[in-house]
């Protein structure tokens, strides 16, 4: 049977415009153009888990302008639940201004309807996580609305995964109720306090660390070097495959989609690992954060050892 995947967490509307180079501070620039396109790292989570085969339920809030139902159509086409997402009658929808240049970007996210994403209402949705066999969750809603969540995940025993992006401090209460938790490297520094990731052995040893402490698992991803986690006390580096970027948007979402559906099927840490790097992989060659999210299919194909 299809793993059941609850993703608890934003829907913008993504305006990304496309240019030769980032401007400096004070500098005004000509674009080369501008697009509307569906994002939000919880809408793009639930779609790339969706792509990927699973039975994805959504819990998240956008408003009653335009983009709410632009932003909603695209999860309903691809069998994404949405009876869990909210159109408040008044807010606008989120919004992602992207600049992107030369394959990377920057992003300022105006929350609008995702801040009224709050615990109240993911409680009055309980049985969409409840059913889960994995909630996932990120952090462009309040963060009580992901204690809320987890709360309810731990009381049922689904796995927990969060993203923490974009980072900020964690408390203690969520950090226990998380059982995978995927930072990349600068929200690795900034949540474990530790920097200097070169070391190797250090970074081990800090995520080691981590895991006894809080009964977590740390999946770190590494960007074009891939992802890396502790097994056995050793850090275990899966490589990324090298390919022509085209756009990072959503990269990080499509590995945390691809995560989630392997553990919700209890792959193995390292074919869970393996799935997520490669959609990432697939994933940034495309444009568009959900534009790029690879299906089931082309994730197999790329896993197929004369593809690596
Ligand atoms: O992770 C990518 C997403 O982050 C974009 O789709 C944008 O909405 C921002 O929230
Ligand atoms: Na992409």
């Amino acid at each position: 049977s299809k793993p059941r995947i609850a993703v608890v967490g934003s829907l913008n509307m993504d305006i990304v415009v496309s240019m030769k180079r980032q401007p400096q501070m004070g500098e005004t620039i000509a674009g080369d153009a501008v697009h509307y396109m569906p994002g939000g790292k919880g809408a793009n989570q639930a779609l790339g888990c969706s792509r990927l085969n699973a039975e994805t339920t959504m819990i998240g809030c956008v408003g009653s302008d335009p983009f709410g139902p632009m932003v909603l159509d695209g999860l309903a086409a691809s069998g994404v639940g949405l009876d869990s997402v909210g159109v408040l009658e008044g807010e606008t929808t989120g919004t992602a201004h992207i600049s992107l240049a030369q394959g990377d970007n920057c992003i300022v996210v105006v929350a609008g309807a995702n801040a009224m994403c709050t615990a109240a209402y993911v409680r009055q949705h309980e049985p969409a996580i409840s059913s889960a066999d994995v909630v996932i969750a990120q952090l462009e809603i309040p963060l009580e609305a992901v204690i809320e969540a987890f709360s309810i995940a731990k009381g049922k025993n689904a796995a927990t995964i969060l993203n923490p992006a974009p980072a900020r401090a964690l408390p203690e209460e969520l950090l226990l109720l998380t059982d995978y938790i995927t930072p990349n490297e600068s929200e690795w520094e900034l949540i474990s306090g530790v920097s200097g990731q070169e070391d190797e052995v250090l970074l081990g040893h800090t995520i080691a660390e981590w895991e006894k402490q809080y009964n977590s698992k740390v999946v770190m991803t590494r960007g074009d070097k891939g992802c890396s986690y502790v097994e056995e006390g050793q850090l275990k580096t899966f490589q990324a495959p090298r390919v022509k970027v085209v756009d990072t948007t959503g990269a990080g979402d499509s590995f945390n989609a691809a995560l989630a559906y392997g553990l919700a099927q209890r792959k193995p840490m390292a074919e869970s690992v393996a799935l997520a790097v490669t959609s990432a992989s697939l994933s940034v060659q495309r444009f568009g954060a959900q534009g790029g999210m690879p299906t089931l299919l082309e994730v197999e194909a790329a896993l197929q050892p004369d593809n690596r």
